[in-house]
């Protein structure tokens, strides 16, 4: 992994996975960072590296065929990491359009410029050959498996059973990175993560959501009972997870990284409250989420036996920093939680709740 095209590179993961590649890989000697800057994409997340030489920000669009192919012409990536997206399930109940296009169709323009710049015989519609040492990933999602019950774990062989329109999207560009890999033999992984927290997260996912609204004194809303489970990972573990990948995973593998570390969003809910020393009366049960899924965790057994990857973080650690992060970044929430995301959250909550 010399030269690196990172899409998404402005939101939550991606930001973080540019500063880890930097801080912990000498091989690196260029990342490009391609971003539409939506509501979710934020620059602030990378103040403290754009003036590094190996970093450089392009602002597009990944369904933009033109503007992609004339990225890869100009700096000729080995490695694809695809982070871009439209990311949260909420959203998607009210846009579904939106993330079928993004997500989808952005997926195969991306693919297509892959395939075309690697391919060592683009004319040769049976080559299967690309130039060595290139490799694409996916960065896909576990909620591409659907909901388990009170038992189980997700393995890479559970079968894609969606339930929103997100997980869906996310679901068909999997399968189309798939049929690729197929078709003309990429050079492809997906990777199926769970869900991720850590410092410069968008407050509309549950836990940077909660922190912020427990700081202002707000109503945290939980979604119905609150007793849905998640397998957090740190955004951290989820970098090296991928950097693993890239290093030795098999072309053509689905790798799961989860964290180990099942909880109920309530007692997240709470363990942040105490943490912050608010009161629980702040919680507020609110209509569920149409479609919400009960429960996620996954089984990290194929990640960890063949490519000697595992999480780092306990939880207690890694709440406890995030927490602190927020704290030690009023003027970050504060340029986050206006504008657009405000509207946002009125539709979405009600102006009674902010
Ligand atoms: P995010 O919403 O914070 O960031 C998404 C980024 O993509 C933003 O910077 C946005 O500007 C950019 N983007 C959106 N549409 C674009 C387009 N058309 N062209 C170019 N850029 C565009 O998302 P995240 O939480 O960092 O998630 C990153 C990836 O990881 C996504 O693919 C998501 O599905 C996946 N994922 C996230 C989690 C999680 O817990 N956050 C869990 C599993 C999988
Ligand atoms: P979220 O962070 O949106 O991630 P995902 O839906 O992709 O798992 O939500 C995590 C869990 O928290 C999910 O069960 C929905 C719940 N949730 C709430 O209860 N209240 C909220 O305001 C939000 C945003 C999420």
């Amino acid at each position: 992994m010399k030269n690196v095209l990172v899409t998404g590179g402005a939101g939550f993961i991606g930001s973080n996975f540019i500063h880890y590649v930097l801080e912990n890989r000498d091989d690196v000697r260029q990342v490009v960072n391609y971003d539409l800057l939506t509501y979710a994409g934020n620059l602030e997340n990378l103040t403290d590296i754009e003036k590094d030489p190996r970093y450089t920000f392009v602002r597009g669009d990944i369904r933009d065929r033109e503007a992609v192919r004339a990225l890869f012409d100009e700096y000729g990536f080995d490695t694809v990491v695809h982070f871009a997206a439209e990311s949260h399930v909420d959203r998607s109940i009210v846009e579904p359009e939106l993330f079928l296009t993004t997500n989808v169709v952005g997926t195969q323009v991306l693919l297509d410029a892959a395939k075309d710049h690697w391919k060592l015989a683009p004319e040769d519609k049976y080559s299967r050959e690309y130039r060595p040492g290139v490799r694409y990933i996916q960065v896909s999602t576990d909620e591409v498996y659907g909901a388990l019950g009170k038992t189980g774990l997700f393995t890479e062989t559970t079968p894609l059973s969606p339930n929103s329109p997100y997980s869906a999207s996310k679901a068909g560009a999997d399968m189309v990175v798939r049929a690729y890999r197929e078709t003309y033999g990429l050079p492809v992984n997906i990777t199926r993560c769970s869900n991720n927290y850590g410092p410069c997260q968008f407050p509309e996912k549950l836990i940077p959501l909660m922190i912020h609204n427990a700081m202002d004194g707000k109503p945290l809303p939980v979604y119905g009972d609150g007793m849905q489970i998640r397998d957090w990972l740190h955004v951290k573990d989820h970098c090296a997870a991928i950097c693993a990948v890239l290093d030795k995973g098999r072309p053509g593998e689905v790798y799961n990284i989860g964290g180990n570390n099942e909880r109920a969003n309530l007692d997240i809910v709470r363990l942040i409250l105490r943490a912050l020393d608010k009161p629980e009366s702040l919680i507020a049960h609110v209509q569920d989420r149409p479609g919400h899924d009960r429960r996620y965790a996954i089984n990290n057994g194929k990640i960890t036996s063949e490519l000697g990857w595992k999480p780092a973080y306990t939880f207690e650690q890694g709440i406890e920093e995030t927490i602190r992060w927020y704290l030690d970044h009023p003027a970050w929430v504060e340029h986050v939680t206006s504008g657009a995301y405000r509207d946002y959250y009125d539709a979405m909550y009600g102006a009674e709740n902010a």
